[in-house]
């Protein structure tokens, strides 16, 4: 989706921009939440763009129902294009990050890679990256992380400094993560106040309608433009749906 799709959401821009602008200044976090389908996704994805136009190193990772049993399968999205860079590591930082992802030998003693070391690794890699070019981390569904991944990214959280390590992370309404211990900001979407009628609007309505479940609806009812806040006051009459 382009830019210029993405309707009333001048405020969410704003923040979202000084997060990344933000960078050159210091590290920084950031949370995206709200219902399903309010365009958490949508607007990670615009951050995303915007940072890699403005010369940032991207990764993204984004959390599956179906493998937040799997430990790292999110920390291994996020880190894939960087694992070249996993020898300059200390060894035993670089033999718990890669064994962690099956990619070393079974450590002799037998014991499983350190979830600290892990960290420990994860977070040099990223820190040499930013040493480089600023880093924005884009986490999307960060409520499906396996648990040791989100545990991973609340410690690079909790060490945010100077560095220009940025982290945007989206999560449905209704989730708590350890993340939620850490007191991040938080932009919390709502509906979009100001949209402009038209095609486009009312397909990305329809679709925020049918996931998040509000009973809202763009088709024909009894009361034809519910009460709730859930579609915008500026509609024009036209637009509206008839009974
Ligand atoms: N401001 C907007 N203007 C126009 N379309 C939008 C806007 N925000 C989101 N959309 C569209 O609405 C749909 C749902 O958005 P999105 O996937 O970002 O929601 P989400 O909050 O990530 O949902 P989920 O919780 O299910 O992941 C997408 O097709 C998206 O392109
Ligand atoms: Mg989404």
């Amino acid at each position: 989706m382009s830019d210029h799709q993405l309707f009333g959401r001048a405020e969410e821009f704003t923040a979202l921009d000084a997060l990344v602008d933000g960078l050159a200044e210091a590290g920084g976090a950031l949370v995206v939440r709200g219902a399903p389908g309010i365009g958490k996704s949508a607007l990670l994805a615009r951050a995303a763009r915007q940072a890699e136009r403005s010369g940032f190193t991207v990764l993204t990772a984004s959390g599956v129902e179906a493998e937040s049993h799997l430990p790292f399968a999110g920390l291994h999205q996020l880190t894939r294009t960087m694992l070249d860079q996993v020898p300059g590591l200390p060894p035993v930082q670089a033999e718990a990050l890669l064994g962690a992802f099956g990619m070393a030998q079974p450590s002799p003693t037998g014991r499983a890679p350190q979830l600290f070391m892990i960290a420990l690794a994860t977070l040099d890699l990223l820190g040499e990256a930013a040493g480089q070019a600023p880093v924005l981390l884009v986490v999307d569904d960060a409520h499906w992380l396996d648990s040791p991944t989100l545990d991973v990214l609340a410690f690079i959280a909790r060490r945010l400094g100077p560095e220009p390590l940025g982290m945007l992370f989206g999560i449905r309404d209704g989730h708590t993560t350890c993340l939620d211990t850490l007191a991040l900001r938080e932009l919390r979407l709502h509906p979009s106040p100001r949209p402009m009628p038209g095609p486009s609007w009312m397909t990305w309505s329809r679709s925020w309608n049918r996931r998040s479940g509000t009973g809202c609806s763009t088709r024909p009812r009894a009361t034809p433009w519910p009460s709730s806040n859930c579609l915008p006051r500026c509609v024009s009459r036209e637009h509206r749906p008839r009974p």
